[in-house]
């Protein structure tokens, strides 16, 4: 990440001010870095948990809000996984994947697949899904994926998925925005 991308961004709160004519200083990558998350952290998104099945025949999920839609014809959608995920190989080895959106109702879900939790999956309704990977009872929708393609792209994985099958319920969405979990607001 280029230093220039942050000169316009102002000093962090409660940072102290510097005085007048001092030289600038760098304040180092870590620095850019609180920027870069805080400035995307303004992009509100929903919630998912990602799931497959590894070679061994266990289930595998996590919390993911890098999920997005990519095409409709074809049906294509996107996320992306921290390189250094222990979760990296199984869905790297992976046929298919789901993409389980989820519903305010499930907040306590999203943080147990954030979480060092063993058993993730002990948490909430999941059946292994007819594409073969597990799908959640209750949730806002699921998208039942072929894993098309993959791709290192920068210290996350690109997985693009090809959606097979979708459901959807009409309960509300859990949001995510600002580091913070939030209800859906009012239409506009
Ligand atoms: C709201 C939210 C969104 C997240 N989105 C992602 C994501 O898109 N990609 C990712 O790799 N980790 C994401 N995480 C972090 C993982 O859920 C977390 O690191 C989890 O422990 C990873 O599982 P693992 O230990 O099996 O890698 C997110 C966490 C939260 C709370």
């Amino acid at each position: 990440m280029p230093a220039e991308a942050f000169d316009t961004v102002p000093a962090e709160p409660g940072a102290p001010a510097a005085p007048a004519g001092a030289p600038a200083v760098d304040p180092g990558p870590g620095h850019a870095h609180r920027h870069l998350r805080s400035a995307l952290g303004h992009f509100a998104t929903g919630v998912t948990v990602v799931t497959c099945v590894d070679a061994a025949g266990a289930w595998v999920g996590l919390t993911v809000n890098s999920f997005n839609s990519l095409s409709l014809d074809p049906p294509l959608v996107l996320w992306s996984l921290r390189r250094e995920s222990p979760a990296a190989p199984a869905f790297l080895a992976a046929r298919r994947f789901t993409v389980n959106v989820l519903a305010e109702s499930q907040l306590d879900l999203s943080r147990r697949f954030a979480s060092r939790a063993r058993d993730r999956f002990a948490l909430g309704d999941w059946r292994l899904g007819a594409q073969g990977a597990p799908v959640l009872a209750g949730a806002a929708a699921a998208l039942e994926c072929e894993s098309a393609s993959h791709q290192a792209a920068g210290d996350h994985w690109l997985f693009i998925g090809r959606v097979l099958a979708c459901h959807e319920q009409p309960v509300a969405p859990l949001v995510y925005q600002g580091g913070q979990y939030r209800r859906l607001g009012d239409t506009l």
